[in-house]
């Protein structure tokens, strides 16, 4: 049986304060609701800040990127080192990185060695475009990315990822998947992947997000089918009413 599992990616979006004065909003709440893994990943400046705010309660942190080596002449990059006394999770490949950032499927598959190694969780972002959508080009697509994505992986480095699913028309744009559509790629594209890389009995224990427009009005149908395992949130996980998204996944 796999836990749900609730992130919220605020992108570039609160100072540390802010960071603050949120968690200590609705930490309680959020703390209360069982059945159900939570995570932030805020900024990087926040991390720090609120790994304080949040000790004590079962809400986990996460942060948005991280660099694959160890140190080194990197300028504006951080190292995985520098994550864990704060972090269980770091998102990867999200396709705003893939797009403004230069990330590429080589280099998401080296910071998922380099996260494992560390002990953070990955959330693997995949996704299709709009055109690649319409194109007819999602499932090849989507699975190619997971592909090369968890290339050389063993299945139990496998078991430990986090994917989330997040077309990309559906973020931020008020239009989301319907469950069906979601579930659909997440159960045959993404799952089916996983399983002919690394057999049925792994994908079974894979965590598969969606994201893209969750929101508390419509986390209920989407966590309602049976291949979504939780979402990755981004505008609504900055509003208290994230917490009632959070209450609404729990099925
Ligand atoms: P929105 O929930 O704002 O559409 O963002 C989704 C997302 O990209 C989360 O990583």
């Amino acid at each position: 049986m796999r836990t749900p599992f609730i992130a919220g990616n605020w992108k570039m979006n609160k100072t540390a304060d802010e960071a603050v004065a949120f968690v200590r909003e609705v930490r309680h709440a959020l703390n209360q609701i069982e059945g159900v893994d939570i995570a932030f990943c805020p900024p990087y400046l926040a991390i720090p800040a609120l790994a304080d705010a949040l000790k004590g309660t079962k809400i986990g942190l996460g942060a948005q990127n991280m660099y694959f080596e160890e140190s080194g002449a990197y300028t504006g990059e951080l190292a995985p080192s520098m994550l864990t006394p704060f972090c269980q999770y770091v998102i990867l490949g999200h396709s705003e990185r893939r797009a403004y950032f230069g990330e590429t499927d080589e280099g998401v598959n080296k910071k998922i060695r380099a996260a494992l190694k560390h002990g953070l969780t990955p959330i693997v972002c995949v996704g299709e475009s709009l055109e690649q959508n319409e194109a007819g080009e999602t499932h090849d697509f989507v699975s190619g990315q997971v592909r090369a994505a968890f290339a050389g992986f063993t299945a139990v480095e496998m078991a430990i990822c986090v994917i989330a699913y997040e077309p990309i028309w559906a973020i931020g744009t008020g239009r989301t998947a319907t469950a069906a559509q979601a579930g659909q790629i997440i159960g045959v594209t993404v799952r089916g992947t996983v399983a002919s890389m690394f057999g049925e009995e792994t994908a079974q224990q894979v965590r598969i997000q969606y994201g893209g427009s969750v929101k508390p009005g419509n986390a209920a149908e989407l966590m309602g089918h049976p291949d979504i395992d939780g979402a990755l949130v981004g505008g609504a996980s900055l509003q208290p009413s994230f917490v009632e998204l959070v209450r609404n996944s729990v099925v």
